[in-house]
């Protein structure tokens, strides 16, 4: 087992690189079966979760070649199957991309019940309904989803009854090579489904008003491959703008889309950090005391759920009292117990945590519990007096590329390091 050993005090100065989106490669990939010609995919993050997908992919008879670590060439035409029966697809959440996926192809998939980060329930009913009104049939047997659509699929008007992403974008999988118009209502908007609905574009769909609340697909008779770079990643991004508002210092933050960026600068500011954006970067500065603030998670563009652990620790640091919400998820505070061991003052009510800022955090020994819980966890670490040791980083790294080298490269003092047996087993009791 591995750990990140923190040794917190360390101002951040210098330039990091944001990798691509993992919430957009994780559709993009599954999305490569609905070509009729190979895709080459870049600016893909170095990340588990997307060697999982390939692997995933591979299972299926398509080959896959890596170019580099960020670019991987995809051939489809091999995929010689409607099911996904690797176990190790049950461990990730963007798994279920596969049922829209396969749909497309094949009238018909089989995918495990996806497995991802624990936040309390997290239901797939509007994927299924949006699949119905396509003219789907669907059941569930041994932990198994199947879909299939016994007539073809024809384009439907869907509306949601929460804001998905996941469903938005499984719907539009589905839909881009159904028979006539599909429109998604109350749709999602985030970044990365802009993302996915350009490269489906690319290989030649037509979807329109993706980034607003009502998606139009026109079904086509087929999609080509072609080459496609992934927008950077908005959280990675974020995590570090808080990184540097937790431990200080001056930061150039490069390959990333500021417009992205507003919902989590906006509140920085709020707080005392200065953030001046640039064409493809943003520079974070922070020197003077923290402000308290009130921050609300919601779809975007509000301040994204995936960012809320990491200001929560940023707030932990405050002068005064913070109250944070959090709109989407019914359980993502699960990581406030470990806060608490390193001195944080947090009271949390269902979805509310009122965080009383305290002078300075003292380092511990944590566990992520969960990938942006356990991003948070550094940052905590980072600005922190004394050693933080984080267990469980296999969370972390799902999701962040190379998180202690960039870290390190911006004056931290961060190391993984691999604990004997004896100790992992004691920790994992
Ligand atoms: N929901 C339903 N029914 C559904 C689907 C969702 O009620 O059929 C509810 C959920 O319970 C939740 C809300 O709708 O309360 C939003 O869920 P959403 O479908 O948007 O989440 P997701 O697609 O499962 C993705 C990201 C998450 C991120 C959420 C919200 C991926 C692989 N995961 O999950 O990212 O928190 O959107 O933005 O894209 C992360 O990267 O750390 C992460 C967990």
């Amino acid at each position: 087992m591995e750990k990140y050993v923190i040794k917190g005090g360390c101002r951040l100065t210098g330039e990091v690189n944001i990798s691509g989106a993992k919430n957009a490669a994780v559709a993009i990939i599954p999305a490569t079966i609905l070509a009729d010609s190979p895709c080459r995919l870049e600016n893909l993050p170095d990340i588990s979760d997307v060697k999982t997908l390939t692997y995933i992919l591979e299972s299926m008879g398509a080959k896959v070649e890596y170019l580099d670590r960020h670019t991987v060439e995809i051939d489809p035409r091999t995929v010689d199957t409607d099911t996904v029966s690797a176990d190790i697809a049950r461990r990730i959440r963007a798994s279920y991309y596969f049922l829209g996926a396969l749909l497309g192809r094949c009238r018909k998939a089989v995918v495990p019940m996806p497995g991802g980060c624990n936040f309390g329930i997290r239901p797939i009913d509007q994927h299924l309904k949006g699949f119905a009104a396509l003219g789907c049939d669907y059941s569930l047997d041994n932990g198994m989803i199947s879909v299939s659509a016994p007539q073809d699929l024809h384009g439907a008007s869907v509306y949601m009854d929460v804001v998905t992403v996941g469903a938005t974008m499984n719907i539009m999988l589905a839909a881009v090579l159904a028979d006539g118009m599909t429109i998604i209502e109350n749709a999602a908007k985030e970044p990365h489904i802009v993302d996915l609905a350009n490269f489906l574009n690319s290989m030649g769909a037509n979807i329109m008003g993706a980034g607003t609340d009502v998606i139009k697909i026109r079904g086509v008779k087929q999609l080509r491959g072609g080459a496609y770079s992934i927008i950077p990643d908005q959280i990675e991004a974020g995590t570090y703008m808080a990184a540097v508002a937790a431990a200080g210092g001056d930061v150039l933050i490069q390959n990333v889309i500021p417009k992205h960026l507003d919902c989590i600068t906006a509140k920085l500011v709020e707080m005392g950090v200065e953030v001046e954006e640039l064409d493809d970067a943003v520079r974070v500065r922070r020197s003077g005391p923290i402000s308290r603030t009130n921050v609300k998670t919601m779809p975007y563009p509000g301040f994204p759920t995936d960012m809320q652990p990491q200001i929560a620790a940023v707030l932990c640091l405050a002068q005064g009292t913070s109250v944070l919400t959090e709109g989407v998820w019914d359980n993502r505070y699960r990581y406030v117990d470990e806060f608490r061991r390193m001195g944080a003052q947090i009271q949390v009510d269902g979805k509310i945590a009122v965080i009383e800022g305290v002078e300075s955090l003292t380092g511990a020994k944590v566990q992520a519990c969960d990938l942006r819980a356990g991003a948070a966890m550094v940052i905590a670490g980072l600005a922190a007096q004394g050693t933080t040791e984080i267990s469980c980083i296999h969370h972390i790294e799902r999701g962040y590329e190379n998180l202690v080298g960039k870290l390190a490269g911006v004056g931290a003092d961060i190391r993984t390091i691999t604990v004997p047996d004896e100790d992992a087993k004691s920790q994992a009791g």
